[in-house]
């Protein structure tokens, strides 16, 4: 019998915590949802509105269950206020030294047998478990963006990750509608390990002029079957999360396709982040139209 877990907590609303949060909410799970502060609490709340409304106004999620699914989030800006969680997952930025310190202080407020997550998308999990008390319960459960979309989940098993806690999660991921994984603790995962020497390559063809944009981006839309090019996905994305990203899988596996492309940096540099910022290689009106500059 799989283990439940009945009340969970996310630490980190940003894009992918905001929609674990959602995810988790909408097949019946109590959410505690922590951020550093109010202001990020807000833009966590907001995120989760904001998309409950798209699928209510999309007939995916009736009023009632709107507010249903809203009511089973509470938000806090103390990880204390996780005491009572069977499974937190962590989702703030990718800094191995800022995880590493939320785990070993997560695992002196958790119940013994609590187990500890990370969305992380490259970062080792080995690592950033290793500071806790129990890295037998540390797993990686790796959601893609965006995640109340996409169905794929990575769970990531470390060398000392327990059996058990691995079929748990497995479970649990099939239980919120999830397809499930199973992968060791090496950067990239599966998914980003093929798909960023992907995206980087397109990024360089970009910046050698070799083709426009939309030209890269309808290459791969209509002679590949991708729901969105290249260019169009790193926005998505976020171009400093694919560099971080990028960066890291590099350092593991000095693979040049993985070397990235400089014009990421400048862009990053110039505040192009991607739809977050509002440009990136492309312009946005509004955060799901690209529309061209
Ligand atoms: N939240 C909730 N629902 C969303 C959403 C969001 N942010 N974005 C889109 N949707 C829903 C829409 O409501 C729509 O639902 P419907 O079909 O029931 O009406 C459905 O998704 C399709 O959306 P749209 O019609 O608006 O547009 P598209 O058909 O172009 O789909 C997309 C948008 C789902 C983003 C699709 O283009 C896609 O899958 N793109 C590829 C995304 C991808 O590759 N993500 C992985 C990135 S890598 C990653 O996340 C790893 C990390 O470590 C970086």
């Amino acid at each position: 019998m799989a283990r439940e877990f009945s009340t969970v907590g996310v630490v980190g609303l940003g894009t992918m915590g905001a929609g674990i949060a959602e995810v988790l909410a909408r097949t019946g799970v109590q959410v505690v949802a922590v951020e550093v502060d109010g202001a990020g609490v807000e833009r966590g709340r907001g995120s989760v509105e904001h998309s409950t409304a798209r699928a209510v106004a999309k007939g995916k999620l009736t009023e009632e269950e709107r507010t249903a699914l809203l009511g089973r989030i509470s938000y806090s800006t103390a990880l204390g206020d996780l005491v009572e969680a069977d499974l937190v997952v962590e989702a703030i930025p990718e800094s191995l030294e800022l995880k590493g310190r939320v785990f070993a202080e997560l695992d002196g407020i958790l119940k013994p047998d609590a187990v500890l997550a990370s969305n992380t998308s490259s970062l080792s999990i080995t690592e950033i478990g290793v500071g806790t008390g129990r890295p037998g319960k540390v797993v990686g459960l790796h959601f893609f963006n965006p995640a109340p979309v996409l169905k794929l989940v990575e769970v990531v098993r470390t060398v000392v990750t327990e059996p058990e806690v691995v079929e748990d999660v497995v479970e649990f991921a099939r239980k919120l509608g999830k397809e499930p994984v199973v992968i060791g603790d090496r950067a990239g995962f599966i998914a980003n390990a093929l798909l960023f020497g992907y995206l980087n390559h397109a990024a360089e063809m970009y910046e050698s002029r070799y083709a426009t944009r939309e030209d890269l981006d309808a290459a791969m839309r209509y002679g590949c079957g991708y729901p969105m090019g290249p260019l169009a996905l790193l926005d998505l994305i976020g171009l400093d999360t694919a560099y971080e990203i990028l960066e890291t899988m590099y350092a593991q596996s000095r693979n040049r396709l993985h070397a990235p492309a400089p014009i990421l940096k400048q862009m990053i540099t110039a505040g192009l982040l991607g739809r977050k910022s509002g440009r990136g290689f492309y312009t946005y009106d509004a955060p799901e139209s690209p529309t061209v500059v």
